[in-house]
This record gives C-alpha cells, structure tokens and sequence, in this order.
C-alpha cells in the first residue's frame, strides 16, 4: 500500500531523492564507468570499459542493458575510440573510427536506441575539427541528459493517466538501470508513486534472465518503492482476480504504425489485458521510434543462447539432452496497445497517423 495514499506523508524534496538515487552509466575521471546489471542483485561492482571492443562487450554481455541505456553507452564508446583513433592518427581517425562505430553498432541487433545515437554520434564527427574528444564527449552527455529529461517528462505524462488507488503490473525493467536515469515505465511508477496515487506495484520476474526479480525488484526497493513479484506466468491470473488495472512497460523499438518490439512475454501480456479490460500502456522515448520501418515484422529480433534457458544462476536445471529457444524479445501489434507515452506526448490506441504527428527532426 502506498504510504501517501494512508496519509503518511513524506517531505516532497525528501521523495524525490528517495525514489530516484540509481544511475547505472556515468562518466568518472574521463572515464565510462558501468554498474554491472549481471552481478545484481548479490553484487554491486563497476566496470571502466576502455575502447569500442571493450564497450561492444559489456553491451553484448548485458553488462548494461535496456534500449535507452544501450545508446547512451555507445555514445560514450564513441567518445572513447575517437580519442584512442585521434592518438593514433589525427589526420585519419574518422577513417579509423568507422571500424569502432560497426563494431558497437553489432553488439545488440533489437534496440533501434543504439542506431540512433551512434548516427547521432557520427554526424557530430563530420562537424569536428582538430581534436574530437571534448566535442564528442559533450554530445555524449547531452544524449545522457536528454535521455534523463525525457524519462521526467514521460513520467507526468504517464502518471497524469493513473487514478488514484489503481495498481500495476510492471515487467522487465525499464528503470534508472535501463535508461540514463527515472526509467521509462519505472518512471511512469516513481512519478504515480510520489503523487500517492498508485496502491501496489506488481513486477513480473522476467525469465529467463530475471530482469525484473533481480533489477526491478532491486530498484525500487533502493528508491524506497515497495514491489511485489509475481512468476510471469501468474500475470492472467492477477488480472482475472481484478488485482491490477495496468499493465505499463517499456519498448527497445516501436515502429512506424505502432507496432512494439519489448522484452519476450511482452506479446502475452498485451493478450492477457486485452481480454481482461486491463490498460495496457508503452512508455517510451522519442529515440525508440522507427520510423524506417513500417510495421514489426520486419524487425530483427535477438536470439540470446540457449543456457541462459538451461541454466539458472550458473546451475544446469533442464533435464539433460533438451535444448532451447530463447528469443529476447517479441512483437505486440499496435492494435493492442492502449496508450503509448513518449516526451512529445500522450498517444490513445496508437496508428501510422498518430505517430506522424509526433514525429521528432532527426538527430
Ligand atoms: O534484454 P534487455 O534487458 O536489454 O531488454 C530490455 C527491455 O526489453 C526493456 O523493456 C526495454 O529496453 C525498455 S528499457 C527502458
């Protein structure tokens, strides 16, 4: 139950701290430093990639994960590899550096996140004279501090849409880990949850990599948000029991009609709220817009390997002989999708034309 909602209030600069105190990429010392999402929540331990190898891996490896979060930390990568190319060749790095942007670029295929900002990153370089490191590192941290301004912007937005007493089911996680701080979702829930308006928050453990039993629940207990987890495959029995009235979650590519490419198990939930009458709400920044592509099927959806199925927490757990599929992420229709919340604003029952209309210039 929500503290606010039984009145027992909190000093409002007090909340805001207290439910926002994670940042899991920052720039330290001239250096990138990562909170490592794989060791959490047992383990809090940082990594300082230092080159573009070295920042594809920890994107690849979930190191840091989360579609905003991914293209934030490649834009830093960048800022890494020009300075190393600029060191080795001041006259040629752009030339050098084009093998640095492939190499990021090929780390995770689904989030359109990491596309955008390595274009936006690219198109800075073309500008630069002498030097590259200071310009691009500012165009880094803008891409960071952006990303952050639109989570707040997303959270009123979203959380303008809660009645007062309603209760939601979250799922992977979408929070300060997954983006450059508040979270997408998550920002929605800490914007709904300071405003006393939300009474529980549920989180779906998110198998096979349990973003959501080891990230969500980690989060917001740290930002002082009670959570409940449910196994993923209670979520139709938690609706049927009128237990939520939301389901809000985040996306790592939503196209040009609607369509939302998110985390595997996203698609069954879209099902589950649509037969129960629950909302069904996307939060996601303007950077997780394709409008290249006309609808979802065309998008690559990442396979991750099969022990991550097999295994959980480093132990064999499937009997021996059987393999796995583990697709990471899935495609719901934006015919199933009741709100989609972006910085630029509220879309109801998203379509081609509606998205037009909110459509950013390019970075
Ligand atoms: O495989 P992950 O953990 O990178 O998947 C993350 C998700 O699917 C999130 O829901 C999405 O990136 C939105 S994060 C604000």
């Amino acid at each position: 139950m929500n503290p606010a909602n039984e009145d027992q209030a909190i000093a409002p600069d007090m909340v805001s701290d207290a439910h926002d105190s994670i940042r899991a990429i920052q720039w330290l010392d001239e250096r990138l430093c990562l909170l490592d999402q794989r060791r959490l929540p047992s383990e809090e331990c940082y990594q300082y990639p230092g080159d573009a190898v070295a920042v594809a891996a920890a994107i690849r490896d979930m190191v840091v994960r989360g579609a905003p979060a991914i293209g934030i930390t490649a834009a830093y990568g960048v800022v890494l590899a020009a300075r190393r190319r600029y060191a080795q060749s001041p006259d040629g790095w752009r030339g050098l550096l084009a093998e640095d942007l492939r190499q990021l670029a090929s780390a995770r295929p689904t989030a359109v996140n990491l596309s955008w900002a390595l274009r936006r990153m690219e198109r800075r370089c073309a500008t630069i004279t002498g030097d590259p490191a200071s310009v691009l590192l500012d165009e880094a941290r803008r891409i960071h501090s952006e990303d952050l301004a639109a989570n707040r912007r997303m959270g009123e937005h979203g959380a303008g849409l809660i009645r007062a007493g309603d209760s939601v089911l979250t799922y992977c996680n979408t929070g300060s880990l997954a983006t450059g701080g508040y979270g997408t979702a998550l920002g929605v829930i800490r914007s709904a949850w300071r405003a006393g308006a939300l009474n529980r928050v549920f989180a779906g453990e998110t198998r096979p990599w349990l973003q959501g039993a080891r990230l969500t629940a980690w989060e917001l207990t740290r930002d002082h948000i009670p959570v409940t987890l449910i196994t993923d495959n209670a979520a139709a029995y938690l609706m049927q029991t009128r237990q939520v009235q939301w389901v809000i979650l985040g996306a790592d590519r939503v196209t040009a009609n609607g369509d939302v490419i998110n985390k595997i198990g996203t698609y069954n939930l879209a099902i589950s709220c649509r037969h129960h009458g629950v909302r069904f709400m996307v939060v996601a920044p303007c950077s997780t817009l394709d409008f290249t592509l006309n609808d979802g099927q065309a998008v690559e959806i990442e396979e991750r390997p099969a022990d991550e199925v097999l295994n959980l927490a480093g132990r064999r757990i499937a009997a021996d002989g059987a393999t796995a599929w583990n697709p990471a992420f899935d495609m719901t229709p934006a015919g199933l999708v009741d709100y989609l919340v972006t910085e630029n604003g509220v879309i109801q029952a998203p379509d081609t034309q509606k998205l037009a209309a909110l459509k950013p210039p390019p970075p």
